[in-house]
C-alpha cells in the first residue's frame, strides 16, 4: 500500500476507512447518508469538503464518501482509497439519465457493465477495450439484497459519458443503439477501469434522475428522498 495521508483525503491512519465505501457524486449526499443511516459516524475527510464519514451498519463497519462528478474526479478518489486506504470494495450511488422508454424516474438500475469513449482506461493502465464489467460477486449480493428488500432492479450496460451537454443531443440514440446502453452517468467507467487494474471490486447502482426521451426530469429535493431506496440496498449488502 502506499504512503497516507494521500494528496485528497487527509486520513493519517489505516482502519480508518472501512474495507467498503458507497460512493454518491455529491459530498453532501455523503453526509445525508452517514447521519441518516449510519450508527456513530465519525467524518474523515474535509479536503476540498469532499467529505467521507465510518460508521457502523447493523453492526458492521461502513464508509461513504462522495466521489465529485466525472471520471477524472472518482478516478482520483477511488484510486487512492484503494491503493492507498486497502479499500476492497466501493458501491457508487449515483443518478443517471434513461436511454429508453422502458425505464422510468426513479427507477433503480444495476450495472452489469459499462460502455464508454473515454480514454480514461487506455490512459491510466493500456487498457483498450471500451467496456469494463462490475465485479460480478459484488452484483449478485446487490442482487439478494434488493430481492430480500423487495425493491425491483434493472440490471444492464450504462454509458459512462465524458460530457453531460453534448451539442448533437440526439446522438444518445447511436450510442444506446449500437453500444447496448440504457441509461447514461460519468463516473462508472473510470471506478471500474481502477478496480481492475488494482484486483479490487467495484459495483454501480443507480436511480433514474431524468429521461432523454421523454424530457422529464426529477428536482434536487425529490432525489434526495427517492434516493434512499439505492442506499438501503448498497447498505443492506455491505
Ligand atoms: N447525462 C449524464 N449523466 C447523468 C445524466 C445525464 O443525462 N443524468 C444523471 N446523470
Amino acid at each position: 500500500m502506499n504512503s497516507i495521508p494521500t494528496p485528497h483525503i487527509e486520513v493519517k491512519e489505516q482502519g480508518v476507512i472501512a474495507e467498503t465505501v458507497l460512493m454518491p457524486g455529491d459530498p453532501l449526499r455523503a453526509k445525508f447518508i452517514a447521519e441518516t443511516f449510519l450508527e456513530n459516524p465519525v467524518k474523515f475527510n474535509n479536503v476540498r469538503n469532499m467529505f467521507g464519514y465510518t460508521g457502523t451498519y447493523k453492526g458492521k463497519k461502513i464508509s461513504v464518501m462522495g466521489s465529485g462528478m466525472g471520471m477524472p474526479s472518482i478516478g482520483i478518489y477511488s484510486y487512492e482509497l484503494y491503493n492507498s486506504y486497502g479499500v476492497q470494495n466501493i458501491i457508487r450511488i449515483g443518478s443517471c439519465g434513461a436511454y429508453t422508454d422502458q425505464l422510468d424516474l426513479y427507477d433503480v438500475i444495476l450495472a452489469s457493465d459499462c460502455w464508454s469513449e473515454s480514454s480514461y482506461a487506455k490512459v491510466q493502465s493500456g487498457y483498450d477495450k471500451d467496456v469494463i464489467e462490475a465485479t460480478a460477486e459484488l452484483n449478485e449480493r446487490i442482487i439478494k439484497a434488493a430481492a430480500e428488500l423487495e425493491i425491483p432492479l434493472k440490471e444492464g450496460r450504462i454509458h459512462s459519458s465524458d460530457v453531460f451537454y453534448r451539442e448533437k443531443f440526439e446522438e444518445f440514440e447511436g450510442i444506446r443503439d449500437e453500444h447496448g446502453c440504457m441509461a447514461v452517468e460519468m463516473e462508472s467507467f473510470a471506478l471500474f477501469a481502477n478496480a481492475k487494474i488494482l484486483g479490487k471490486n467495484a459495483a454501480c447502482l443507480l436511480t433514474v434522475s431524468d429521461s432523454l426521451v421523454s424530457g422529464e426530469a426529477t428536482t434536487s429535493e425529490e432525489r434526495q428522498l427517492a434516493f434512499t431506496k439505492m442506499m438501503e440496498i448498497a447498505l443492506e449488502m455491505a
